[in-house]
């Protein structure tokens, strides 16, 4: 079960807000009203600037899911910089794995714990640029990211232009930052005068210059980093290619004032270019797919959040197919696909083929979009079929010379050797355990969607094969799913949690006697009522207190209960009582912090409970249920 805060950013939308004022002011609860005034600053506090925040590209913060490991993992690293511990990260993964959503929310929490470390956050976007002008949007973007932490005025993040160094120096000088107003004549100066080593120089360290002069602490993240060295010209008709501007980090990289957090896509080839660059200034650390809990909790958020009902069983299949992809998990959701209907196994089986091999389906297209830009250098019959035959046989790796033996390739070894490296810095196969050994990368959606464009090119496969492909996988996974219901003794509900969340948010009242009747221990006035939200905190960790609930259901009005609750799932131990004393602690503590008067503590436990356990629920007051009829 995730842990979590219970005020979190996403947690609150604008509209929450409404509704609990209106709610109150209903009821007449001034005394509430008044001892939630605390809450409800806070509330405002961050509905005011979450509008004006660095707009996260995932579109909804409630989408954001998961990434528990690493929020932790980089929240903790951002945190030591304030004692110069963090050495400069490259963050990698394939693309699509959820580097940019991790980075823009870790901008934002840590701009709003506004706790001595300002955020930086620039994507180097894969379009050819001047450098004069990267220069400049770089340096601006970087400035006003800073002017707007300082002021904590997060409109400063979204200027009206990011190219005009007089207006940044004058609103600089009206927010009391007139220290700035040097650096960014200087920059202005050197950008006038097109002086490019200069200007490079300037903006490159300003972060560091400005940390170290201000005794300030800065993370710099900067997304897609290969392109530095890839998109930027010297000159303004974009012929000379500034290959050497990452180069410049050689110095830059070692700050332990404001250290940098890189991001790549093009694995193979960023890690080159930082070995063969930046020896030994940066330290490597993989997104690795989502883990299935999380890639579950995902999918169910999106399923609720763009009304596409899923089942247990599609569920479980959908996270066994996606791997952990959290772009694969949105983009079925989401599909286009006409008639979707991802409550069947058929349904979604056509949709994932709509997917995977249509023209119109997102994830093909994605694919495509980069292979023809990753590819044209090796877009050659020899190289289709080595990673044909890579992908084919995934589960293992080959040697170069099994490959040209098996392929009957006319090539020597080291021309062989050239075409695999290639193949290995855009990450359409992988490196094996030593050099001279490879394998085809392990996505089995990545892997469909090349096959769907090019084995019929090859050898005259036929694509309907993927479609069988991806049934045979289904079956598999059925089996695995029934055979696990079995083992955990479940008729239904492999991902309970999520079952339960759905019937509070959707069929709770409708459904009020039949629940009330399979739930013991609920207060004489009970009802299942309407909730404005139902969730399960989604941990933001060292952001607010770090406690867990997997169901928070809050009463739309305050005359209702609302519920905390805890799912006990996977699992065919009997609740103990020193696990219902633990969530007691868990109960009062989020009753507290939220200002929650009328609320009820619920535990469902499909292993049961133990005899103390029971009492002590009984004593306490928190309803039990094991009954198979919450999860219909
Ligand atoms: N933690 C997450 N929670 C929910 N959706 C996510 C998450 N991470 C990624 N996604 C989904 O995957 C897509 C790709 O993520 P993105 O961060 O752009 O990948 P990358 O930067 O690695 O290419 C996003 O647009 C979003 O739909
Ligand atoms: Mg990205």
């Amino acid at each position: 079960m995730t842990g979590v805060s219970p005020i979190t950013l996403d947690d609150v939308t604008p509209v929450f807000l409404m509704r609990l004022v209106a709610a109150m002011f209903r009821a007449g609860k001034v005394i509430a009203f008044n001892q939630s005034r605390f809450a409800i600053s806070r509330y405002l506090w961050y509905i005011l600037t979450m509008e004006y925040a660095l707009k996260e590209r995932i579109g909804k913060p409630d989408l954001f899911t998961g990434r528990k490991d690493e929020l932790a993992y980089f929240l903790k690293w951002i945190d030591n910089i304030k004692e110069e511990k963090s050495q400069s990260t490259a963050l990698l993964a394939r693309r699509k794995m959820g580097k940019t959503a991790l980075m823009e929310r870790l901008f934002n929490i840590t701009f709003y714990k506004n706790d001595g470390v300002i955020p930086f956050f620039y994507e180097i976007k894969e379009n050819k640029m001047w450098v004069v002008d990267f220069c400049k949007d770089f340096f601006l973007t970087f400035i006003y990211q800073y002017i707007a932490f300082k002021s904590r005025e997060p409109g400063y993040l979204q200027p009206e232009s990011r190219s005009d160094f007089e207006e940044v120096a004058k609103i600089a000088k009206k927010e009391g930052l007139g220290y700035l107003v040097g650096i960014i004549k200087d920059a202005a100066h050197a950008a006038a005068h097109e002086e490019i080593d200069i200007l490079w120089e300037i903006v490159r360290q300003a972060p560091q210059s400005i940390a170290f002069r201000q005794k300030e602490f800065i993370v710099q993240m900067i997304d897609e980093f290969q392109f530095l060295n890839a998109m930027i010209y010297l000159d303004k008709e974009k012929k000379n290619l500034a290959d050497t501007l990452a180069g410049g980090y050689l110095s830059t990289a070692e700050s332990k004032i404001a250290p940098l957090l890189v991001s790549g896509s093009w694995v193979g080839w960023l890690m080159k270019e930082l070995s063969s660059m930046l020896p030994a200034r940066f330290r490597n650390k993989f997104l690795k797919p989502m883990p299935e809990n999380e890639a579950a909790e995902t999918l169910y958020n999106y399923s609720r959040f763009f009304q596409v009902p899923v089942t247990d069983e599609t569920a479980f299949l959908l996270t066994g197919l996606t791997e952990g992809n959290p772009f694969y998990i949105s983009a079925v959701i989401r599909s286009h696909y006409p008639g979707k209907d991802l409550t069947t196994l058929e349904g979604v089986s056509r949709t994932l083929e709509f997917e995977t091999l249509d023209n119109e389906g997102s994830i093909k297209l994605s694919w495509m979009e980069y292979i023809s830009k990753a590819f044209p250098q090796i877009n050659d019959r020899n190289a289709k079929n080595i990673v044909l035959h890579l992908t084919k046989h995934r589960d293992r790796e080959f040697t170069r010379k099994e490959i040209l033996d098996t392929l009957k390739l006319e090539m020597s070894d080291g021309q062989l050797e050239k075409k695999l490296k290639a193949l290995v810095m855009v990450d359409i196969i992988s490196q094996g355990r030593n050099d001279f050994r490879y394998r085809g990368v392990n996505d089995t959606i990545f892997d469909k969607v090349f096959r769907g464009v090019y084995q019929e090119e090859i050898d005259g496969f036929d694509v309907s094969i993927i479609a069988k492909e991806y049934r045979a996988r289904f079956e598999e996974l059925k089996k695995q799913y029934h055979r696990l219901l079995g083992e955990f003794n479940y008729r239904k509900g492999y991902f309970e949690e999520y079952l339960i969340l759905d019937r509070l948010l959707f069929r709770a009242r409708e459904d009020n006697e039949l629940l009330k009747s399979v739930t013991r221990y609920l207060p004489g006035d009970f009802n299942f009522c309407e909730y404005t939200r139902v969730w399960r905190y989604n941990s933001t960790p060292g952001y607010g207190r770090g406690f867990s609930v997997d169901i928070y259901a809050r009463a739309a009005s305050p005359v209702d209960y609302s519920i905390i609750g805890e799912v006990k799932s996977r699992d065919s131990r009997k609740f103990s009582r020193e696990e219902a004393e633990a969530f007691e602690r868990k109960f009062d503590e989020v009753k507290r912090c939220e200002h929650l008067e009328k609320v009820v503590g619920f535990i469902f436990s499909r292993g049961g409970f133990t005899l103390e356990a029971e009492n002590y629920c009984r004593e306490k007051g928190i309803a039990c249920s094991e009954d198979e009829r919450w999860l219909a």
